[in-house]
């Protein structure tokens, strides 16, 4: 497990840059020497659909403070397994240990408590609400002080911080992917998951967005990555799994898989360059 290399920070305009920020959560801890536990533990999931089996049989683990892709084609069964371990979908069997809890058998609300956020594909943010009451409905869990937290979560973001009163529905589809981004962090999960961060944005802002996942795991954050753009995805990832059909068909460390030739023809082909 090394540590991470590349200390990217975002640059250009159209979203914003990520600010300097020393302090992030202490809660979190941070990216140690030593192989880290795993934080998430998922076996022999299977998640169906009446009589669609769309998640066959996987196991995988996430390593705390890790970042961990979940790459594959079109209905592979990738938002399927993320929304089933924050309980979206009922899964048919296996188990979830997160955090050494079984999360099967929690509600979706006790397992945001214990420590998970989905940033959901299509970042659904509330298009009549203001950025700053989305980024308060991300922590609507908690009774405790936010200020601290908006104001971290303002210097990661000053884009956002700029556009707080602007409701979410006008912001542009970076913005709202960032403040999607954002709304989950308020709710202080020990991890993150995302579904498809980079759909349908524009390089220079998928670009943006990646610098943004590495900035939040080199604060400590242990981050579950589902992505069809592989080549980012692999780029930043430490560990990756390769998903057909409802099941896992390969594993590695990222920058492996990146060179893997099988995973080169099927997702890092002429159409993804
Ligand atoms: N609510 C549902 N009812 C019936 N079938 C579903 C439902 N949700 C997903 N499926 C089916 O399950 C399979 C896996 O879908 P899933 O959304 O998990 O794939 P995915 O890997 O996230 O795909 P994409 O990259 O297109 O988002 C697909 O065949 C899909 O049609
Ligand atoms: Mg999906």
């Amino acid at each position: 497990m090394g540590k991470k290399m590349d200390h990217a920070s975002a640059t250009g305009n159209t979203v914003g840059t990520v600010g300097s920020v020393s302090a992030g959560w202490d809660h979190l801890g941070k990216r140690g020497d030593g192989p880290g536990r795993n934080l998430l533990e998922v076996r022999g999931l299977k998640v169906s659909y009446g009589g669609i089996e769309a998640v066959r049989d996987i196991s995988f683990d996430v390593p705390e403070h890790e970042i961990v892709t979940l790459i594959g084609a079109n209905g592979a069964g990738k938002s399927s397994t993320l929304r089933s371990i924050v309980a979206l979908e009922k899964p048919a069997a296996g188990s979830i240990r997160f955090d050494s809890n079984e999360l099967i058998g929690m509600g979706t609300e006790q397992i945001v408590k214990n420590g998970i956020t989905l940033v959901p594909e299509g970042r659904r943010v509330f298009v009549n609400l203001s950025v700053y009451e989305n980024l308060r409905m991300g922590a609507y869990l908690r009774n405790d002080d936010l200020e601290s937290d908006l104001n971290w979560v303002y210097s990661l973001f000053p884009r956002l911080k700029e556009r707080s009163w602007q409701a979410a529905g006008t912001l542009s589809g970076g913005e709202q992917q960032m403040l999607a981004i954002a709304r989950a962090l308020m709710s202080r999960p020990k991890m993150i998951m995302m579904d498809e961060p980079s759909l349908g944005l524009a390089p220079i802002i998928v670009q943006e967005v990646f610098d943004i996942i590495r900035e939040i795991n080199k604060m400590g954050m242990t981050i579950l990555l589902v992505e069809q753009n592989a080549n980012m995805a692999l780029k930043a990832a430490d560990m990756g799994y390769v998903m057909e059909t409802g099941q896992i068909t390969l594993s590695g460390a990222g920058k492996d898989l990146a060179e893997n030739p099988v995973v080169k023809e099927a997702y890092l082909g002429k159409a993804r360059k």
